[in-house]
């Protein structure tokens, strides 16, 4: 038999075939041994965690300085390694605990702020050297850097900002230093920044501006697992910058490559978040392999500064030796916090109610990540299957489908390690109260 497609059957066809390859795409498995040292190494720090739990006997936030101050260090010395001119600003919307933003500014790191309550929480913690980025910045947000203008740097995110800044530095009788930032070529996050073919042309009206002291570019890629998109949007930059005249790059002083370095120990998935996983649950079936779990590696930083090196190398440096800003966020606050959580119900052998709900971490994020969820109490490297699940008012309200430990029962304390990056910044009012934030001893 033959079909006649018209473009909409055309498209179905399009869909029916992708989503069967998709069903028959495999994701790595995440690698026991992997998992088993990651479950060991938190078990072995126990008694510091049930210490904290019988002393405040509720949902805890555990702030790790030292595992932060380990990272900050870390990062400093991998990026040293490869560049001479270098500054780092942690995005603090990734964990903002005024608590870690402060424990990194005494690492030697800027801060990289998205809202006039970052600029705030930035000001307020004294930080010298602020850079402020993100779409749709208002008046009042402009005018607060505008006010503060000797230690906040604007990356101007359209031409229409650019206007409105130099307006409000002019009135105040200031010049306040800006970058320009880019919208990533191969990215879909078309609402960020300026588009290259617009680049040129906006950087030198910035550079007509009384108020504005134009410095710099910037530009970030999410999620990155590999270096890859940055280097590419490093090499479209160059091929960009290469046809500026001199008196464009003259005031071009850095090159601001972004966030988005993916933590070492890579992407932890449940089933549900996998192609096949994903189709399954949309056609309705039965996804639940709570003892399976999947993996995306990330390359390890070492990797990514060599490559970033290498990329402006080739592209940046002959035509603009500039100083390169980076603005990791999850890479230093993954885990800076862990959290601790009470079994309050056991409502059958296979599903257990917890004190706090997900509004803690205020997304659905344990429906596609997997976390391992450790009992304290009854410690074991044995995991077992059963729901752990939060107490509001929503099936979503999810921990995990597993525990690791030999039996759970009421009463027990369960961890969840590494819950600093994306959890706590989007906690919820949400029926219940949030947990508090305790420091590890
Ligand atoms: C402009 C900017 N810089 C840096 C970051 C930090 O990204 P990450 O936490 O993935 O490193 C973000 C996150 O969205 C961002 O929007």
């Amino acid at each position: 038999m033959t079909f006649d497609y018209t473009p909409h059957q055309a498209s179905t066809r399009d869909a029916l075939s992708r989503l069967e390859s998709m069903l028959r795409h495999r994701e790595k498995t995440l690698p026991g041994t992997k998992l088993r040292a990651y479950v060991e190494r938190f078990f072995n720090m126990k008694d510091v965690f049930l210490d904290l739990a019988a002393v405040h006997q509720e949902p805890l936030y555990v702030l790790d300085h030292e595992n932060l101050r380990k990272q900050a260090g870390i990062f400093k010395e991998t990026f040293a390694a490869c560049f001479t001119d270098f500054s780092c600003y942690y995005a603090m919307k990734s964990n903002s605990h005024p608590d870690v933003s402060k424990t990194l500014l005494e690492q030697g790191f800027g801060l990289d702020v998205s809202s006039g309550v970052e600029v705030e929480t930035a000001l307020s913690l004294g930080a010298s050297n602020i850079i402020f980025s993100g779409p749709g910045k208002t008046a009042k947000e402009l005018s607060l850097a505008v006010a503060n203008s000797s230690r906040v740097t604007v990356l101007m995110d359209s031409p229409g900002e650019l206007e409105r800044l130099n307006l409000l530095a002019c009135q105040a009788g200031k010049k306040i230093r800006v970058g320009l930032r880019i919208t990533p070529p191969l990215s879909p996050w078309k609402k960020f920044g300026v588009p290259m073919a617009r680049l040129g042309a906006v950087w030198k009206r910035a550079q007509e501006c009384e108020g504005l002291d134009i410095r710099g570019l910037q530009f970030h890629t999410s999620w990155n697992l590999d270096p890859s998109q940055q280097t590419k949007t490093i090499a479209a930059i160059g091929k960009e910058i290469s046809q500026w005249s001199s008196s464009m790059l003259h005031s071009l002083e850095f090159l601001d490559i972004g966030g988005g370095y993916w933590p070492q120990a890579g992407e932890w998935q449940v089933y549900p978040a996998t192609q096949a996983g994903q189709v399954q649950k949309l056609a309705g079936l039965d996804i639940q392999k709570p003892l399976e779990h999947f993996y995306a590696p990330a390359s390890p930083l070492e990797i990514f500064a060599q490559s970033l090196h290498q990329a402006l190398e080739r592209h940046i440096f002959p035509v603009a030796p500039c100083r390169v800003c980076l603005e990791p966020g999850r890479w230093l606050s993954n885990g800076a916090m862990h959290l601790l959580l009470n079994v309050v119900d056991k409502k059958d052998p296979g599903l257990v109610i917890t004190d706090a709900g997900t509004n803690a971490i205020g997304w659905e994020r344990f429906e596609m990540d997997y976390a391992p969820v450790l009992n304290l109490t009854r410690p074991s490297m044995e995991e077992k299957a059963c729901e752990i699940m939060g107490s509001l008012c929503t099936p979503h309200d999810l921990w995990g489908l597993s525990y690791w430990g030999e039996d759970i029962q009421p009463g027990d304390v369960l961890l969840i390690p590494d819950q600093g990056a994306y959890t706590y910044s989007l906690r919820q009012n949400f029926i219940k109260s949030i947990p508090r934030v305790v420091p590890m001893p």
